[in-house]
Formats: structure tokens, C-alpha cells, sequence
């Protein structure tokens, strides 16, 4: 065999068949630097190479993935694949409404947008290292702002567009953004929404935005504050598509993007640039077994993870064709995801749980009226998939012919961490199955012991850093330590439990802390009852998830009011607090069902036993347990009256 064959064969790039994973795993195990150092090194342009592939502290959360090497993400996002890709879609870009067209963005275009876009940021004083809030709806203005911001080394920081003003303005606070990029508004199935007004009402108490740059999506009018706010489409007009890409470290932050917590504050999740790119280019190859004739659609908003490493940078690095939705699935009917993927004849198609169950619950006829023979991998992510959803989307879209990737992953991770590789990991109904290479996953008993063997269930833990970890929790390196290296020390604690059965496979079987995931949403309970506890009626609260068909979580909230007298205006009163959680926090965060009490089921140490209260919202009333340490039990009896 000659040396170029040799070597060929050697790459670690992309898995084929279930033996290549193995030995792939097997080697990331044993030789994890040689194994990244090894994909880093044949897949990417570097203007400076590594010292060390990894140097790592688990216990102190300190770690670092090629170490002194010099890289820009988005050269490797867009410039490398100009001479044999240039005329090639990039972006297709999907709009709201059906009578307005489809664009179709090459890597040429979007090299010249992407220039001309870091020259207005670097024009208007942002620099390597400050940071941009990124606040718009899903149109090509946020694909292009964000690599615009990872072009010039800017930090960028998308703020969902669905967050309310309040949300959004302690996001910019929290990170000391510079400047915001928004738009006049944004369309979302038949709504037309006012992003615009949100941040100057976001903005009255943010002291660190000097700018504001506005892109026109609805052309309603809003207003514009003199010597802050800027149309953007001038600015481009006059900008050089001519661009000298920054030369980042390897470990300079990338971009902040914030998650719920089980404390008040949301967390600035970090990421930095090198490993991040390695590990989401590895991972899309890999999991949606990605092809170069390929159309890939990812569902997610880019305000989310799953936008930014599988609408964004993972299929950008490796020169795909990924498809960016404005709309919503419902809109103008239950048929859109369907129409759309044969429209664009998409490949792959990676959606949430919540999606397929609400699209499951209407009439076949909408998904039976398209063929969807175009589609080879369908994916999911964010949250359990239930068995029935899971043969609903493999019946019904994939036609029994693509494999379903459950794809589990988090925010902290990056990228998807443990998840079947199509055509390589049979699947199994409601499984992520098998660890991707380099993840080492633990499960951890109570006594904090790691559980050997199979046919396991406990606390999801990762032992080994893998590239694409968040490094640290923005401002606050302690409390990234204490959330996740310090309950199982040495090792990066998920939040989730698992179990592992008999051959290995992982299946997610929920949070084991205060965070519920809601239509896929990642929801801290405590940023919730803070919004709910400023209302001026009410004294104290404690929200829990119950089951719901369709969200899979849904949250319950029982309120103590001030005065407890008060029985006029109920419903009003419920429908307040409501609002006021879509004020503080947005939508999402709304309950489903609120029911008023005089007290919460509390420890002597003053915790309340949500343990109790999730059993009533399920409305399972039989066994709460033992509840003698409880310092008042008389009012579980009370509660539980007050809910049937
Ligand atoms: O509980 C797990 C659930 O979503 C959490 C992470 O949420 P977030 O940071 O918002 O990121 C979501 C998109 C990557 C996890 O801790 N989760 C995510 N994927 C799955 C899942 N639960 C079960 N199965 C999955 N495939």
C-alpha cells in the first residue's frame, strides 16, 4: 500500500460501518490526543498549529483543546470552500410567508455578505473581544451578523427572538454588550412581531450599547433614537466586501449564549473557537452521515444551540447546504414542515419532540399528501422522544427507511454528545444509544460511585473533556465549578439521569434537578417564581413540570397570594401572573395551570418538598411518602383538597 492510501485509510473523519465505530471509539479512548489531533490537524486551516491537543483540570473546570494554535472559524466556515464550492448553495433560506420566494445564498454570496458585514461592525468600533447582541428573527441577516461577529473575533451573543424585554436587557447587562443587532420586526406564522420595541424597552437600562443596527424585515414603523439606532442597509451598501479575517487563539471565546439555570440568573454559557469547530464539523459528518450533494434542515431557531452548531457552523464547515425557517410548523398549516422538505428536497430533516407530537396530533392527511422520498436521516433533539412520537416520525416521515438520530446533547456540550450515527448505530425506540467518539459517559449512584455494567440507571455524568465543552459560565468561573465539577468531583455533571441496558445503549430519562424542559425548552423553575413573586398579590410560589401530550413537560405553579381573602378575580389574577411571566421572561415560560394555596409543603430547613407537589400536578394523590419532616403537613392535605 502506498503512503497516500495508507494514510487515507488512517482518517478518523468519518465513520462508515459499526466496526469503524468501535475501533474509532476504542482509539479516541486510549489515544484521545492523538485521535483529535489527528482530525483537527487533516480537516481544517490553521495560520498556526497546536502545542498540546488538550490540557485539562476537571476538578478545577479548567480545560483547553489546542493549546497556542491559531485559527478563524469562519476561514473554515466559508473561505476555504470558495475555490470548489463558491457557486454552491450555502443557505437556503426559507421565509415565513409561502408567496414570498426562497433564496438561495452561495458561498460566494454569503463570503461577500459575511465582509461586508464585519467592515460595518469594525466601522462602527466593535473589536476583537467585545460583545455583540445578536436579537433578530430567523432571516439571513442573522446567519451573516453572527459570522460577521466570529469573522472580526467579536463575541457574539444571540438572544432568542421570542425573550422579553426584561430577559433581554439582563443578557446584555450580564455580558456588557456593545452594541445590539435587531430588526424592525419579524413574522411568526400570521403575527408580526415588534422586536424593535422590545429592545428600546430592553435598552433603557443597559448603559453599555453605544449602537443600535437595525435591519428592515416588516417595514412597520418604529422608532429610532438619534446617534444610537442605524438602519443597517445603508451601512452595507457602503461597506468593502474586501475583509481581513482576525487571527484568533485557539481558546478565545467564540460566543455567549445564556441558559436557564436552577438559580435566578441565567447562565452565559462560553465557548471557544477551536475545539467547538472541530468537535460540531465532526459531529454533523458523522451523526447525519452528510454527503456533499446533501440539503439539510435543522428546525431550531439560531437563538438556541441547535441553530448555532447544526444550522450554522456544523454544516457550514463542511461546506453543506443548510436550510434557515422563519416560519413555524403550523403555518399557513400543518403540512409546512412537509411542504418544505419537498420543496428543497432536504436529506436530512432534525427537529424537537414537541414538533412531531403537535404535528402528530393533527390529520395524517397533511404529512400522507407529500412523499418525502428525498429524505435519507431524520433526526430529533431537546428532550425525551416517547415511544409513540418516535414510531409516528419513523412511520409517517421517515417511511421505515431513514434512520431516527436521538440526539442528545446540551447547551454546556456544544455539540451532540451521545447518539446513533446513521446507517452505522442500529436504532432502538426512545435511545440515544451510543457515546459518539471521545465522550466518556458515567452514570453516578447516589453515594456518588461510579455504576458499573449494564442494565443501570443513575446521574449522567461525562469523565473526559471533549472539544466542544463550554469552557466557563460568563463573569463567574466559580459557579460553572460548582454547577457542574463539583457535585461528582472530577467529573462534568448533565443535570440528567440515564439508564444504560443491556448492551450498552443510553436512554435520558429526565432532569434530575430544578430545570424542566417544556415544548423542548430548557426552563429554571426559581427565574420563574421570581417573576411570578413580583407581582404585587402574590407572596410565594413554587413551580414543578407535570406530563403533557404534547410539550411533554408543562408547568404548574402554586401560588400563595398576599392576601389570602382575596377570592374576587381569580382567573383575572391568573391570567396577570401569566403576563407578567411573559414580561419577565417571554412566552415560553408561561404555566399551564396555576392553582392558588395558603402554604407549600415545607422542610424544618425551610426547602420546599417539590418531591410533593410534582405528585399533585401529575395528579397523583395516592402516596406522598413520608412527610412527618415536614413543618407543616396539614397543608398537603389542604392542597390536594384544593385541586380536585
Ligand atoms: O435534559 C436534556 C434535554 O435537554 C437538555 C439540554 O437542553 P439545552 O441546553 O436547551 O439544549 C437542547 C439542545 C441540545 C438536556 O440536559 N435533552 C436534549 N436532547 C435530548 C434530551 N433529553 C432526552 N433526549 C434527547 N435526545
Amino acid at each position: 500500500m502506498n503512503q497516500a492510501n495508507k494514510n487515507k485509510k488512517m482518517s478518523y473523519y468519518k465513520i462508515q460501518n459499526l466496526e469503524q465505530y468501535f475501533k474509532h471509539y476504542n482509539k479516541s479512548i486510549r489515544e484521545p490526543r492523538k485521535f483529535w489531533g489527528k482530525i483537527a490537524e487533516e480537516n481544517f486551516v490553521w495560520y498556526q498549529t497546536w502545542d498540546k491537543v488538550v490540557d485539562f483540570n476537571m476538578a478545577e473546570a479548567e480545560v483547553k483543546w489546542f493549546t497556542e494554535a491559531k485559527v478563524n472559524i469562519v476561514k473554515n466556515c466559508i473561505d476555504r470552500h470558495l475555490a470548489r464550492r463558491g457557486n454552491k448553495t450555502a443557505i437556503i433560506f426559507e421565509p415565513n410567508n409561502i408567496n414570498e420566494e426562497a433564496q438561495h445564498i452561495t458561498y460566494n454570496d454569503l463570503h461577500q455578505r459575511v465582509c461586508k458585514m464585519a467592515n460595518v461592525l469594525r466601522e462602527q468600533g466593535i473589536s476583537k473581544g467585545d460583545r455583540v447582541c445578536i436579537y433578530l428573527p430567523m432571516i439571513p441577516e442573522l446567519a451573516v451578523s453572527v459570522l460577521a461577529c466570529a469573522r472580526i473575533g467579536a463575541i457574539h451573543s444571540v438572544v432568542f427572538a421570542g425573550f422579553s424585554a426584561t430577559a433581554v436587557s439582563s443578557r446584555i447587562n450580564d455580558s456588557e454588550c456593545k452594541m445590539v443587532v435587531t430588526s424592525d420586526g419579524g413574522f411568526r406564522g400570521e403575527k408580526t412581531i415588534d422586536l424593535k420595541g422590545i429592545i428600546d424597552e430592553a435598552l433603557i437600562n443597559c448603559p453599555s450599547v453605544k449602537n443600535v443596527l437595525v435591519v428592515k424585515r416588516t417595514n412597520q414603523s418604529i422608532f429610532m433614537e438619534t446617534g444610537r439606532d442605524q438602519w443597517l442597509q445603508p451601512l452595507l451598501d457602503n461597506a468593502s466586501d474586501n475583509n481581513v479575517a482576525e487571527i484568533m487563539d485557539a481558546e478565545d471565546p467564540l460566543f455567549i449564549l445564556y441558559t436557564s439555570g436552577s438559580t435566578g440568573k441565567p447562565k452565559g454559557m462560553v465557548h471557544t473557537t477551536a475545539g467547538y469547530m472541530v468537535y460540531t464539523a465532526y459531529t454533523f459528518k458523522n451523526v447525519f452521515q452528510h454527503e456533499e450533494n446533501d440539503i439539510f434542515w435543522c428546525t431550531a431557531d439560531i437563538g438556541w444551540i441547535t441553530g448555532h452548531s447544526y444550522i450554522l457552523y456544523g454544516p457550514l464547515l463542511n461546506g453543506a447546504t443548510t436550510v434557515m425557517f422563519e416560519g413555524i410548523p403550523s403555518y399557513p398549516d400543518f403540512s409546512r414542515f412537509w411542504e418544505v422538505i419537498e420543496k428543497h428536497k432536504i436529506t436530512q430533516f432534525y427537529t424537537a419532540p414537541t414538533a412531531i407530537r403537535s404535528l402528530a396530533k393533527e390529520s395524517i392527511d397533511f404529512v400522507q399528501k407529500y412523499p418525502l422520498k428525498s429524505l435519507k436521516v431524520i433526526g430529533t433533539v431537546g428532550e425525551p422522544i416517547n415511544e409513540e412520537a418516535w414510531h409516528w416520525y419513523n412511520n409517517h416521515v421517515g417511511g421505515k427507511r431513514c434512520p431516527v438520530v436521538d440526539t442528545w446533547w446540551q447547551t454546556e456540550t456544544g455539540g451532540i454528545m451521545i447518539s446513533p450515527i446513521a446507517f452505522v448505530t442500529p436504532t432502538k425506540p426512545t435511545y440515544a444509544t451510543l457515546p459518539l467518539p471521545g465522550i466518556q459517559p458515567v452514570l453516578m449512584d447516589e453515594k456518588r460511585n461510579e455504576i458499573e455494567g449494564n442494565q443501570k440507571e443513575g446521574s449522567l455524568c461525562i469523565k473526559f473533556p471533549w472539544p466542544a465543552m463550554a469552557r466557563t459560565i460568563w463573569g463567574n468561573h466559580q459557579r460553572f465549578k460548582d454547577t457542574y465539577f463539583s457535585t461528582f468531583p472530577g467529573k462534568y455533571f448533565t443535570g440528567d439521569g440515564a439508564l444504560r441496558d443491556e448492551v450498552g445503549y443510553y436512554r435520558i430519562t429526565g432532569r434530575v434537578d430544578d430545570v424542566i424542559i417544556v415544548s423542548g425548552h430548557n426552563l429554571g423553575t426559581a427565574p420563574i417564581e421570581d417573576a411570578i413573586n413580583e407581582h404585587p398579590a402574590v407572596s410565594e410560589s413554587a413551580i414543578v413540570g407535570f406530563p403533557h401530550d404534547i410539550k411533554g413537560n408543562a408547568l404548574y405553579g402554586f401560588v400563595i397570594l398576599k392576601d389570602t381573602g382575596e377570592t374576587r378575580h381569580r382567573e383575572h389574577l391568573k391570567k396577570e401572573i401569566n403576563q407578567h411571566i411573559s414580561d419577565h421572561i417571554g412566552p415560553i415560560a408561561k404555566l399551564d395551570k396555576i392553582q392558588f394555596v395558603t402554604g407549600l409543603p415545607k422542610t424544618r430547613s425551610g426547602k420546599i418538598m417539590r418531591r410533593i407537589l410534582r405528585k399533585i400536578a401529575e395528579g397523583d394523590l395516592s402516596n406522598f411518602g413520608d412527610i412527618t419532616t415536614l413543618l407543616n403537613p396539614e397543608i398537603v392535605e389542604e392542597i390536594v383538597e384544593g385541586k380536585l
